[in-house]
C-alpha cells in the first residue's frame, strides 16, 4: 500500500499492518547479518523531533534509519531555539528547509503530528502524541505476538493499568482489534477513559478473574506525569489490585505471555521477578522495534527500492 505518513494505526488498517509485518520479517533477517545494513534509504534524511523524553523509540528509530543507510539529524529541544520561544511551526519549517524526507515526532499534545503533516511535504511519523496514539509501539507489539503465538487473530489480550492516559493502549486496541484479537481492558474505574463508546473491547475491574483466560497480559505504566488529580488512594493499593505479582502469574495459562511497552516501574505494575521471567517479552519487544521501524521507514520512503 502507499502511505505518506504514519500518524495513526487507522492509516494502515489490517492490510497495512500485515504489510508492515511481512516487511519486518525481511528486516529481522537483515538485522541478523554480520553487517546489518542495506542501501534502501541511501540519500534520504530522517530527523527526530522529540519534545518528550524517550529511550526506546528514539534510539530504535535511529538504529533503524542507520541500518537502512539513511542520513539522520538529531534535534534536541533542550538545546534548541525552542528555548528562545520559536514556535512549533517555525521549528518544523526551519528543519524542512534543510532538506529532510521524514520527521519522527513525539509531543505532549495530541494531534501535533497531524498539524506538522499539514505544514510540510516530508513524511511524518507519530512517535507518540500525548494520550492519543503511538502507532509504531502497536506494530512492534503485534509483531511480537505474531512471532511467539503464530498470529494475533483470535488471541485474548488483557491490557492492564493506566489506560486513561495511555497512547499505547489506544493504538494497541486499534491494531489488535484490526487483526482480530479479543481485547479486555483491566483497570480501576478512575484509570479508564471517561467514555469507551466505539472501543472494540470488554472491561473488567478484576485482574485475578481475567488472568486465567488470556493469551497475553499487557501491562501499562502508571503515567504519573500526565495525572493532574489523585486517581488512586496509593500506589501500594494499586499494586495489590492490579500489579502482576508472582502469585498472579500462577493464575496464567502456562503458555501465556507477559508484555510491557517500557519503561517499567518494577514493584508497581509488575514485580521485579515477573519482569525477568522467560515468558516476559519486554526485551524482545524492544529488539523487534528496530526491525518494525525499519519496515515503517521503508514503507514511507523506500517504495520501489529493492531490498
Ligand atoms: N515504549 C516507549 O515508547 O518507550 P520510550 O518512552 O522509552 O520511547
Amino acid at each position: 500500500m502507499t502511505v505518506s505518513h504514519l500518524l495513526s494505526i487507522a492509516d494502515l488498517g489490517a492490510e497495512g499492518i500485515d504489510e508492515v509485518m511481512g516487511l519486518t520479517d525481511s528486516f529481522v533477517e537483515v538485522s541478523a547479518r554480520p553487517i546489518p545494513r542495506v542501501p534502501a534509504l541511501r540519500g534520504k534524511t530522517v530527523v527526530w523531533l522529540f519534545y518528550e523524553d524517550s529511550t526506546r523509540t528514539r534510539l530504535s528509530f535511529e538504529q533503524a534509519a542507520k541500518r537502512l543507510s539513511a542520513d539522520t539529524m538529531n534535534f534536541n529541544v533542550a538545546t534548541s531555539s525552542v528555548r528562545k520561544g520559536e514556535s512549533l511551526r517555525d521549528t518544523v519549517l526551519t528543519i524542512e528547509a534543510m532538506g529532510v524526507d521524514a520527521i519522527v515526532v513525539r509531543h505532549a499534545s495530541a494531534g501535533v503530528p497531524w498539524q506538522i503533516a499539514s505544514w510540510i511535504g516530508a513524511s511524518v511519523i507519530n512517535a507518540g502524541d500525548g494520550w492519543h496514539e503511538h502507532p509504531t509501539q502497536a506494530l512492534l507489539d503485534c509483531y511480537t505476538i505474531r512471532k511467539h503465538l503464530g498470529g494475533v487473530s483470535g488471541r485474548r489480550v488483557a491490557i492492564v493499568g493506566d489506560i486513561r492516559h495511555s497512547r499505547v493502549a489506544r493504538s494497541n486496541v486499534l491494531a489488535f482489534a484490526a487483526l482480530g484479537a479479543e481485547v479486555t481492558l483491566v483497570a480501576p474505574p478512575t484509570l479508564l477513559p471517561p467514555s469507551l463508546t466505539g472501543w472494540p473491547v470488554t472491561v473488567s475491574h478484576d485482574l485475578d478473574d481475567v488472568l486465567g483466560r488470556c493469551d497475553v497480559v499487557y501491562l501499562l505504566r502508571m503515567q504519573r506525569e500526565r495525572m493532574t488529580e489523585a486517581l488512586l488512594p496509593t500506589l501500594r493499593e494499586y499494586t495489590a489490585g492490579y500489579g502482576l505479582t508472582a502469585r498472579r502469574v500462577d493464575l496464567l495459562d502456562e503458555k501465556a505471555l507477559v508484555m510491557h511497552p517500557g519503561p517499567m516501574n518494577r514493584g508497581v505494575e509488575i514485580s521485579a521477578e515477573v519482569a525477568d521471567l522467560p515468558r516476559s517479552l519486554v526485551v524482545d519487544q524492544v529488539r523487534n522495534g528496530v526491525a518494525v521501524r525499519m519496515a515503517v521507514l521503508y514503507l514511507l520512503l523506500g517504495s520501489g527500492v529493492a531490498l
